[in-house]
């Protein structure tokens, strides 16, 4: 049968359905960890469709490959590595940023791992706030997700480097081999930013100590975090982009984390998060290509590729086929904003999350669960009536015996939440996230909070209080169904 014109159109509209109901990133009211694409990034992703380029090799992305390794050598500049030692290479998400980085420390922890498998246990360090990539890594690696040691965190969300000191060294002690010790450099619930410097002074601690014949690898995961390095060379007393008083204060406290980003041996970069592209573009960035040497499969197991040409990441990566788009995205924004692009961008929205943490500390019901993170995301805990929030929060939190207490408001939230969403489908309620886990109390219970992560630079002072007027809508109407109930 012969498909024509109409045919398409009509097929083009019955795939356009399945677009119904989707979240607009740009929205001003959309405050998830998702950044609104800028238009060059989109046209770059459309590149990748439109010509279809396969970075696995340059005889098939051509002039794609370049691409790669000029984003790669800007990222690599921006963090401080060295752009002529590092290597980069997109892959699938952050997840695979950290699976990268996981495996080339095993590689390191046991010489010879690609090819001959596992033969000892290792252990993978990061907080107990880090994302469960952690855990999908060492699943996937064959490293087990038990061997992912969760390490506590400090109030402000940041590994307890004593605690992690601990660790090691009671791992060290039963002779495991460490494959990585992951920081995390923005947490996805808080933006907790692990103390890198520390962390890194403490490996060469240990490594001299117990003569380790190995340096353990470390990796940062700065999927969230990576793009304030922007503000490492930032002139903070002209402060020539007039950020505003409050949002300055938290990007100088940002920065004395994050400037120290290169002491990571490899780190993960996601431009479909702080980098204003579509999903997903990541980029795992080595600190020297060195590093993927035990990565490298025989070309002779790849007889239908790499005779020729001058690029053949393929001969590492996991996958094989590499889209050009994510690469093109990535590149587009690197090269449009530019360091004060994406100042301007991230101070904006980290302003807008100023404004809010400022506002909800004048309302009574509520407390504010981040208070010493200095990111753009603010996670809110709410309360009912009589009771108040911010000693409540301490109490609950700190004392075992109120556990039944915690968990009762930990029920408000999640009710009130989900009322939020049953206002957002009829646009009565700006769209924000739950977390089931904030952080756990230090006796073992989870602390729900709903979270405001705002990377729309669209989002505006309006925008905010549209955010804090649906939370309290949502909370008198659970207040009034709880009352209801308890009545019949
Ligand atoms: C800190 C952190 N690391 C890793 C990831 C995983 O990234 P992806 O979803 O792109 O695999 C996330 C996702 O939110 C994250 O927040």
């Amino acid at each position: 049968m012969q498909k024509n014109m109409a045919d398409m159109r009509r097929t083009v509209q019955e795939t356009a359905q399945y677009l119904e109901g989707q979240y607009t990133w740009s929205h001003p009211d959309v405050h998830r960890l998702h950044g609104s694409a800028t238009s060059v990034s989109i046209i770059g992703q459309l590149y990748g469709s439109l010509v279809d380029p396969n970075t696995v090799w340059d005889d098939l992305s051509h002039k794609t490959a370049e691409a790669e390794v000029r984003a790669s050598a800007m990222c690599a500049e921006l963090v401080g590595y060295d752009p002529d030692k590092a290597l980069g290479l997109f892959t699938f998400g952050g997840t695979g940023t950290t699976l990268y980085g996981i495996k080339i420390g095993a590689e390191k922890a046991q010489p010879g791992l690609f090819n001959d498998g596992l033969r000892q246990p290792m252990r993978v360090f990061a907080s107990d706030v880090a994302h469960y990539a952690k855990l999908s890594s060492t699943a996937w690696l064959g490293l087990g997700s038990q061997a992912a040691v969760s390490v506590p965190t400090t109030e402000d969300n940041a590994i307890d480097v004593q605690a992690l000191e601990k660790s090691l060294r009671s791992a060290i002690a039963k002779g495991e081999r460490i494959a990585a010790i992951v920081v995390t450099m923005g947490s996805t619930d808080a933006f907790g930013i692990d103390d890198i410097e520390a962390v890194h002074a403490l490996r060469l601690k240990l490594v001299q100590e117990y003569k380790l014949d190995y340096v353990p690898h470390l990796h940062a995961d700065a999927v969230i975090g990576w793009a304030y390095s922007v503000f490492n060379d930032y002139d903070f007393a002209q402060n020539p982009l007039e950020i505003p008083d409050a949002a300055l204060n938290s990007l100088k406290l940002v920065r004395e984390r994050l400037r120290h980003l290169s002491l990571a041996d490899s780190l993960g970069i996601d431009f479909h998060k702080s980098g204003y592209t579509p999903y997903a573009s990541s980029l795992f960035l080595a600190r020297d290509a060195q590093m993927l040497s035990p990565i490298r499969r025989d070309k002779v197991a790849m007889p239908y590729l790499f005779q020729f040409g001058e690029y053949d990441p393929g001969i590492y990566t996991l996958e094989c086929s590499r889209s050009g788009g994510p690469v093109l995205a990535a590149l587009s924004n690197l090269i449009l904003l530019g360091k004060d692009g994406f100042r301007g961008m991230l101070s904006h929205c980290l302003q807008m999350s100023e404004l809010m943490r400022k506002k909800a500390r004048e309302l009574p019901w509520l407390t504010v669960l981040n208070a010493d993170n200095h990111g753009s995301v603010v996670v809110i805990r709410v309360y009912p009536d009589n009771v108040e929030a911010d000693s409540s929060y301490r109490i609950e939190r700190s004392d075992a015996a109120q556990k039944a207490t915690l968990q009762a408001h930990n029920d408000f939230n999640q009710a009130v939440y989900m009322r939020t969403r049953e206002m957002a489908e009829s646009g009565e309620s700006p769209v924000f996230v739950q977390t089931n886990r904030y952080r756990d109390t230090p006796y073992g219970m989870p602390i729900v909070g709903i979270k405001f992560f705002t990377l729309s630079v669209f989002t505006d002072p309006e925008s905010i209080d549209r955010a804090l007027d649906a939370l309290r809508k949502a909370r008198e109407y659970v207040q009034r169904q709880n009352a209801l109930a308890s009545k019949n």
